[in-house]
């Protein structure tokens, strides 16, 4: 059992509380490699905000998990060597799909995990995010759990807002689960591609797609139920278009990707949402970067070479979301 605490990690709890109270929202960025945990810890170091690092299951496939704990480990030192003497750096499982996933992150030293039983009948998700809970708290690891489906590319965010969190639930599920911080559904998704064209209206000046709007009524119905409790978005990327149209100026392929506009996140983060996950803009601009990078370059095989490019695109992105768009910065 690895104590998080001795290796300089905190759990949510203080860091959520201010978040709430401060109107602004954590970030949370997702991470499978070296150069996107640098990107991250230097831009949270620079931007003096606390920070989320995300792991998920699929991360941990691709990477392995012990590696991936002894990197958050490192973040922690290598952001005190950056000149932050106390940085607030969460480990967090992202998307954990049963208790023995949250367990088995609990157990080498995550500070923090999200127990997904969102697909699952109600009665289900309370039942195993309670078990989550139960076992987190003996450590003080805090647990994110989701009431309500995120849409997936296929489904219809628009019309099926049966998907939606249902805001007459979130006290029953809260109070029973014990959970630390509520992930709700609002109208965002994950992925780049998060509408149909069909579901967007074409912006007249660009000729870009706009998507619909999120349901800030379901957050305001939330807010109501539950005052001060952190609420977390999920699928908050929004797929730059300028990311977009490197990848596809490059040799890429990437059609009508689509994603939350800033102002709305931004509106959000304003709100009792204190938590947004970033993952696929992280993506896009370490794509951008080194496709751009390898036309402009093709003699170059050196992956240095293209991956300082995109590790300092992707620090560009965290510091504007940071600053721009959560309002985390000049909070240690
Ligand atoms: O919510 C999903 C995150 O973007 C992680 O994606 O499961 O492909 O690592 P992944
Ligand atoms: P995006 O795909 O919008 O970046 O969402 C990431 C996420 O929710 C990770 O849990
Ligand atoms: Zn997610």
């Amino acid at each position: 059992m690895v104590d998080y605490k001795k290796i300089g990690l905190v759990n949510t709890r203080e860091m959520f509380r201010k978040a709430v109270s401060g109107g602004y929202a954590i970030p949370a960025f997702n991470f499978n490699n070296m150069e996107q945990m640098q990107a991250i810890i230097q831009a949270a170091v620079e931007t003096k905000s606390p920070v989320i690092l995300q792991v998920s299951k699929g991360a941990r496939d691709y990477a392995n998990p012990t590696l991936l704990r002894y990197m958050a480990e490192g973040a922690v030192e290598y952001a005190k060597e950056l000149g932050c003497p106390n940085p607030q750096i969460v480990l967090h499982l992202d998307h954990g799909d049963s208790f023995e996933t949250c367990k088995s992150c609990i157990d080498m030293g995550f500070s923090s995990v999200m127990y997904d039983g969102s697909a699952l009948p109600y009665e289900e998700n309370i039942r195993i995010s309670r078990q989550v809970v139960e076992y987190a708290h003996k450590y003080d690891v805090t647990v994110e759990c989701e009431l309500g489906v995120l849409a997936g590319v296929e489904d219809e965010v628009a019309s099926e807002v049966s998907h939606y969190t249902k805001p007459e639930e979130v006290i029953d599920f809260a109070t029973r689960t014990g959970c630390d911080s509520l992930a709700i559904s609002i109208g965002t998704s994950h992925g780049a591609y998060k509408f149909k064209p069909e579901q967007c209206t074409v912006d007249p000046a660009t000729g870009r797609l706009l998507p619909p709007p999120l349901a800030f009524d379901v957050l305001e119905a939330v807010e109501q139920k539950l005052p001060g409790f952190p609420i977390v978005l999920h699928g908050s990327s929004s797929v730059p278009q300028d990311e977009v149209d490197t990848i596809n100026a490059n040799g890429g392929a990437l059609k009508a990707a689509v994603g939350i506009p800033e102002e709305q996140l931004r509106k959000a983060a304003k709100s009792a949402v204190c938590k947004i996950n970033i993952d696929s803009d992280s993506r896009l601009a370490m794509t951008a970067a080194i496709r751009k990078h390898l036309a402009e370059h093709p003699d170059h095989f050196d992956p240095r070479q293209y991956l300082k490019p995109a590790r300092e695109s992707m620090k560009r992105m965290y510091i504007h979301k940071i600053v721009n768009v959560l309002g985390s910065n000049d909070k240690l």
